[in-house]
Formats: structure tokens, sequence, C-alpha cells
């Protein structure tokens, strides 16, 4: 997919820009033509030597170059490529490009284009973890620069956590993505929830879970790519609204279903919200006093509807395809197909969301694709590629549903 596309390689100066010249090979090897452009920094993690000769391209570093200038280099630059790609992105270049800097030929090469731009981040986590950071990274996002990663993992400061860069696989899987034009699902609508609901206990109070919504979007994100008119119906989470998705956001489980009613029909439907069981039974219409209660205080529960289970069961609507989530801390497989048929769904996507799988929070996930006849264990994978598989699944199974009766895997 990367076959006669034009990249334009910014690495900044970090750790990982070692693996930068394997990354121009994979894409070479993918049939794309790569240039790069090194900063000042970059210059001491990779040479530019392994790079011209590895990508077979003059590498670009000076702003101020008389022959390259004369050509307006930096405008030249980003108008010959198909894509920038940012890798390594270090702290400094990512708050450059948030805040519009120019000051050397890759921070200008940045401001100066309108072609797709990448970054995959990498430092160490607690400067990724920094509110500076984070709100830039936030900003760019809005502005349509799409961030790779980073990944978890041991620092080469000796520190663990998230600010390693993609691992090159990974990096080009993002730009096949992206490149992906195929819209096998145009016509269809699809319904995606996720995220968390939260129940409230008083106007203040409410009742939770730690689901951070990031599988979901993802899903979503990977059907509207795939052609589907895609609703997102969304508890309250911290991400942004997917790229091509109409977003409904709800709080409580109750609000969810409506939400959900409301968006069909449906040709498929992806449930993958954490819905609470249970709301409190009496809301309390003004805030709880501790002074005021007795102890220990008792909250009364009652059962929330079940909007997977609901909509799986409605004679008119229901989508010609409804997968469900199994998020499960023990026995998955055995769980999950007990759920495939108590819910009345086509297919169980099963995960195990013990806290040491770090599933809830983190960026990735290991399922297993569950339905009527079969059951496949998928690699661990980011929870964009398990997305993108996911849709890529229903996309092939609508399409044999003409021919066949089941929707098979
Ligand atoms: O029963 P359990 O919560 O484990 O079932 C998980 C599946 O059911 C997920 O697909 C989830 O989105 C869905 N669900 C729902 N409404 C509920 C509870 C779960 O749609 N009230």
């Amino acid at each position: 997919m990367l076959n006669s596309k034009k990249i334009l390689l910014i690495i900044t100066g970090g750790i990982a820009a070692y693996k930068c010249p394997d990354l121009v090979r994979r894409m070479r090897e993918r049939g794309a033509n790569v240039r790069c452009v090194l900063t000042s920094s970059a210059k001491n993690f990779v040479a530019s030597m392994t790079l011209s000769a590895i990508s077979e391209e003059r590498v670009y570093e000076e702003l101020y170059s008389l022959t390259d200038e004369h050509e307006m280099g930096h405008i030249q630059l980003g108008r010959d490529a198909d894509i920038i790609l940012v890798a390594p992105a270090t702290a400094n270049m990512l708050t450059k490009m948030a805040c519009g800097l120019a000051d050397d030929l890759a921070s200008s090469i940045l401001l100066a284009t309108d072609k797709p731009v990448f970054a995959a981040p990498s430092m160490n986590v607690r400067m990724w973890e920094n509110p500076a950071i984070q709100e830039n990274v936030e900003l760019l996002r809005k502005r349509d620069i799409k961030i790779i990663g980073p990944e978890e993992g041991d620092m080469a400061c000796h520190d663990y956590g998230l600010g390693r860069m993609s691992e090159p696989s990974e990096i080009i899987a993002a730009l096949e993505n992206f490149l992906t034009v195929d819209t096998p699902l145009s016509g269809r609508h699809a319904l995606v929830t996720s995220g968390p609901t939260h129940e409230p206990i008083d106007p203040v109070r409410y009742i939770a879970n730690r689901s951070s919504g990031k599988q979901g979007y993802a899903i979503a994100e990977s059907l509207a790519k795939l052609g589907a008119r895609t609703t997102l119906v969304s508890g309250p989470t911290h991400l942004p609204t997917p790229s091509g998705v109409d977003m409904v956001c709800v709080e409580s489980a109750s609000q969810m279903l409506a939400a959900c009613e409301a968006a069909l029909p449906a040709d498929i439907a992806v449930f993958v919200a954490a819905v609470c069981d249970w709301h409190v039974a009496e809301r309390a219409p003004n805030k709880l006093k501790k002074n005021m209660q007795s102890t220990p205080l008792a909250l009364q529960l009652s059962e929330n509807p079940d909007i997977l289970a609901t909509i799986g069961a409605d004679n008119i609507n229901r989508p010609k395809l409804v997968v469900g989530f199994a998020a499960e801390t023990e026995n998955v497989i055995e769980n999950a197909k007990e759920k495939l048929t108590s819910k009345g769904c086509d297919w169980i996507v099963a995960n195990n969301v013990s806290l040491d799988c770090g599933t809830l929070s983190g960026d990735k996930n290991t399922v297993h694709l569950i339905t009527e006849t079969k059951s496949e264990e998928w690699p661990t994978l980011n929870k964009s590629a398990v997305g993108l598989r996911i849709a890529r699944r229903i996309a092939k199974a609508l399409g044999n549903r003409a021919k066949e009766q089941s929707v098979g895997i």
C-alpha cells in the first residue's frame, strides 16, 4: 500500500532515531520513496550517511543551505511528499509543532505543509506524562496530526512506562491504514457503544468503572474508514472524537440505551461499552452530607437494562450483525461462549481485563473472536489494529451475507 508513495521522514533527536534506518528500509521494501530530513540533534543518534545509503536519496539538514533554499527547499520538500512522518518526534519537536515555531529545516517544513502529517512520539515517560506535552499532543490531534503510539516499555534511561517510539512495523501499519481507500462498508450504518457509564448517586457523585473507551473508539474509527456511516454512543471518556464518526455523548446506561434505540436501524452493532450493571435506585436530589447519613451508608442498587441483549432481541430493528464484548477476569472463553447465547449476539469479542493485563486503560488488547461455531485467538495488538481487524472481519462477513445464511467468521 506504500507503493510509489513519497514519504518525507523527519528524524528528530531521540534515542529511537537508531530505528530509522530499519524504518526506511521497510518502507522502501513496500515500494515507498523515502527522503530523510535530520535535525541537528538527530545527527547525534543516526548518521546521515547511513540514511542516504538506505534511502538512496540525499539527506536534508540545513535550513540555510544556499543550493536548497535557492529553490525554497523547505516548501519544496513538503510539496513533493505524499506524507510527512516525524519519527522519532521528541517533546521539543511536538511543542514546536503545536506552537508553530519554525527555527530549523524540519520545523519550517512542518509549518509550511498541507500534506498529512504523522508523528511517532519518543521520550521519557515523565516527559510524555507532563501536562505541557499532553496538552500539546491533544492540540496536534485536533489539528489532524496523526499521532502513532507511543508504546509502553523499558526505556533507555532505565525508566519504565509510556514513551517508547512505536516499532517500525506499527508505524508502517498506521501509514497503510491511512492510505487504505477501500470502502466495503459504504451504504451500511454501524452503531458502536464505548466507554464506561456513570450512574449518579447524587448531583456530584457517581458509580463508574475503569473503561477508557479506547477500543470502542478504534472500532468506530475503522468502521467509518471502511465506509460505514458510524454512530458512536459513548459514555464519558477523555478521548477525542474519531474522525468521520457521528458522536452521541451519554452518561448513564439508560441514556445509552435510549441513544442506541434512537440510532436504529443499523446493519452492524458493536457493543464495546463497559456498561454499569446497576444504578442507584433512588438518586439523591441534593449532595449527601456525611454527618446526616446513618453509617455504614447503604446504597440500594437496581439492575440496569442490558443494551446488547435488548437490541439483540429486537424483532423489528435487530441489526444484521450484532457483536458483543466479554470483559472477563477468569474463564474468559467459557464465559464468553455463555454470553454469546444468553445475549443473542452473533459474535463475542472476549478479552481478559484482570488488572495485571492492563487492558482496561492501556493501548494493547489480546482478544478471542468467538462465534457459534468457532473461536479464534488473536495476537496482542494495539487497540487501533484490533479495531481495524474487527472492522475488516465485519466487512467480510456482511459481504458474504448475501451468499450465506449465517454470519460466519
Ligand atoms: O454481562 P457483561 O457486562 O459482561 O456483558 C458484556 C457485553 O454486554 C458487552 O458487549 C457490553 O457492551 C454489553 N452490555 C450492555 N448493557 C449492559 C451490560 C453489558 O450492552 N447493561
